[in-house]
């Protein structure tokens, strides 16, 4: 009977305020009123379930200020507020700490909201930025190496993570599509006449490029004519131009399809590489001369940038063309900082690259300041990860010593999680045995990717990430499976739960009721700080505190029926929050695992 209704599909948006933020109003206007001063009260969740809830660390701060004893000062303020019906109990500890137990009516009801809420409690930005995230960025007539993997997954999640919070955001996927090395390879491609054999693959032009690069290395009038492609490519003399062409063409259906599997949000469209800038820079450069930004310095062409200097302090150059006339990598990303501030008109640009390039990025930014004048408002931001490294803490390889191929690497992924997914069901058909060891395989593997901290190098291991215990993508999406499998056994469909009221009696169903209402300040610290990997840690955390309320918390045994419809209210609400948190990370749930 309380199935009647189909509210899953009313669900609507209701901006609500998260405890935390409900409790930062409130200290914030009894300091206000008491004394005349504007502060931040630092509202922080509890280190210890008895300090409470959360815990208000300002006294201190607010004491000193006042030339007060931080005591008193905290006493005065919990007097002032303790009759609302937001608290429990509110303490003073320590030298001036206030702890902060909240009402169960209150975070019932707050619950109860939440329950209503598509969108967890999460607001929608009221002034939203124009991001881009430059990530991907393979390189063209090359395999895509782990770095790359790591930059499309991390990147991915931030496309997924601003997006939601209701940014505006740009992918822009900068591949190595240009460039002097472009010259030996057509030179190469175009003696064996590539274009006409159909029979070749892309992992063929590996082997071409290491041979190109033999001949470029041994063989002077090789190398003579592999120059001269260079001049032809970019006056755009036909035959080169077409090869050229095709290889970027092979490229990208083949970066494309790669990202397909890993269900990257990258499509062609997104891929606005190297070759995009091309015929802007000299114009740029020589405008950076005449405006004195940039100088000619033995030949080349240079930015001297503040506070850029080499070991002995000589001013070292962030260099745009070289003596020869060539530009480099930094002028395009110079070209591109231009394009995404003035002509996309970021306001925050973020480059999801390998920590080994900081320098760059470092003398990037401060270049584009110079030259273009950006507001200090304008974010630019090098989100740097760490390597891949092997159980032995040494680069991935391969047992061969060559470095991983990436399709490999997924195909071994979904391999493994098949053999896993097996072992309990091995009546699924091969459909469905296949679909469910992608998401598991390649949920894994993203997982393990987020959840380190990305500017530590990371240590891959299949038997770690493919873990069902600790904190890996499968724990979390069998939690996920855990829950439904209830659902299931009550003949519950949680798609079609009418509201009911929600009563937190027990200590487990307290701590998971928190727990679940701090999601918004998850995703609104993580907006701030860019530290991705705190959400795997938050929705590790909800499944960890799940399954201990579980533990302790009958729910379709219970005997009360209003404390049932409590508890499948919670199991809810996780799963809710399971399966967008899995989501924001590009991770897919399923129904069986
Ligand atoms: N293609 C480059 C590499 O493989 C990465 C490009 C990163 N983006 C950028 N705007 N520089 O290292």
């Amino acid at each position: 009977m309380w199935y009647a209704l189909t509210h899953y599909y009313l669900l609507l948006e209701i901006p609500m305020p998260s405890p935390k933020e409900t409790l930062s109003t409130l200290f914030r206007a009894a300091i206000q009123s008491s004394y005349g001063i504007e502060m931040d009260p630092s509202i922080q969740p509890a280190s210890r379930p008895e300090f409470g809830d959360f815990q208000a660390n300002f006294a201190l701060r607010l004491a000193k200020q006042l030339h007060k004893n931080p005591q008193e000062v905290a006493r005065a303020l919990v007097e002032k507020l303790n009759s609302g019906p937001v608290f429990n109990k509110l303490e003073v500890s320590g030298p001036g700490f206030i702890n902060i137990h909240l009402s169960k009516q209150f975070l019932a009801y707050h619950l109860e909201q939440l329950m209503q809420d598509s969108r967890l409690g999460v607001p929608r930005s009221s002034h939203p930025d124009t991001i881009v995230i430059d990530y991907g960025g393979a390189n063209v007539a090359k395999e895509m190496h782990v770095g790359h993997l790591r930059s499309a997954i991390i990147g991915d999640a931030f496309v997924r993570l601003l997006s939601f919070i209701g940014h505006h955001v740009i992918r822009q996927n900068h591949l190595g599509d240009w460039g002097t090395q472009f010259g030996m390879l057509i030179e190469y491609l175009a003696e064996s006449n590539w274009q006409n054999d159909h029979t070749h693959t892309y992992n063929d032009l590996n082997i071409y490029y290491k041979q190109a690069k033999q001949r470029f290395d041994t063989d002077e009038t090789f190398a003579n004519r592999a120059r001269a492609r260079v001049v032809a490519l970019q006056s755009g003399e036909n035959e080169s131009r077409a090869i050229w062409q095709q290889l970027v063409d092979e490229s990208k259906a083949h970066f494309q399809e790669t990202y397909d599997r890993l269900q990257i949000l990258l499509t062609p469209a997104d891929a606005v590489g190297e070759s995009f800038y091309n015929d802007q820079l000299a114009i740029l450069t020589s405008e950076l001369i005449e405006r004195g930004v940039a100088e000619i310095d033995q030949g080349a062409v240079v930015i001297f940038l503040e506070g850029f200097t080499d070991a002995d302090g000589n001013r070292f150059p962030f260099l745009i063309r070289k003596q020869d006339g060539g530009y480099l990598y930094a002028t395009t990303d110079l070209a591109a900082l231009y394009y995404r501030t003035q002509v996309l008109k970021a306001n925050r640009v973020f480059y999801v690259v390998d920590a080994r390039q900081r320098q760059h990025f470092a003398m990037l930014f401060a270049a584009g300041k110079k030259a273009f004048g950006l507001a200090d408002s304008i974010q630019l931001e090098h989100i740097a990860y760490g390597s891949v490294l092997g159980e032995d803490h040494k680069p991935l390889k391969t047992r061969s010593g060559d470095s991983i191929k990436l399709n490999e690497l997924l195909t071994e992924a979904e391999k493994r999680a098949a053999e896993m997914v097996l072992q309990k069901h091995p009546d699924l058909t091969p459909d469905e045995l296949a679909s469910i060891a992608r998401n598991v395989g390649i949920g894994a593997l993203k997982y393990a990717d987020l959840r380190a901290d990305k500017i530590k190098d990371y240590v891959f291991s299949w038997e770690k990430m493919l873990a069902f215990e600790g904190n890996t993508g499968p724990y979390l999406q069998n939690a996920y499976v855990r829950i439904l499998a209830i659902f299931r056994k009550g003949n519950i469909d949680p798609n079609d739960l009418p509201p009911f009221q929600i009563q937190l009696h027990e200590i487990m169903e307290h701590a998971l009721a928190i727990k679940l209402s701090a999601f918004p300040d998850v995703i609104d610290t993580i907006s701030a700080n860019l530290h991705i990997h705190s959400l795997c840690d938050y929705l590790y955390d909800v499944a960890s505190h799940f399954h201990r309320f579980y533990e302790h918390c009958p729910v379709l045994s219970a005997a009360d029926l209003n404390v049932r419809h409590s508890r499948i209210g919670l199991c809810a609400l996780t799963a809710r929050t399971l399966a967008r948190g899995l989501s924001l990370l590009g991770i897919n749930v399923m129904d069986k695992m």
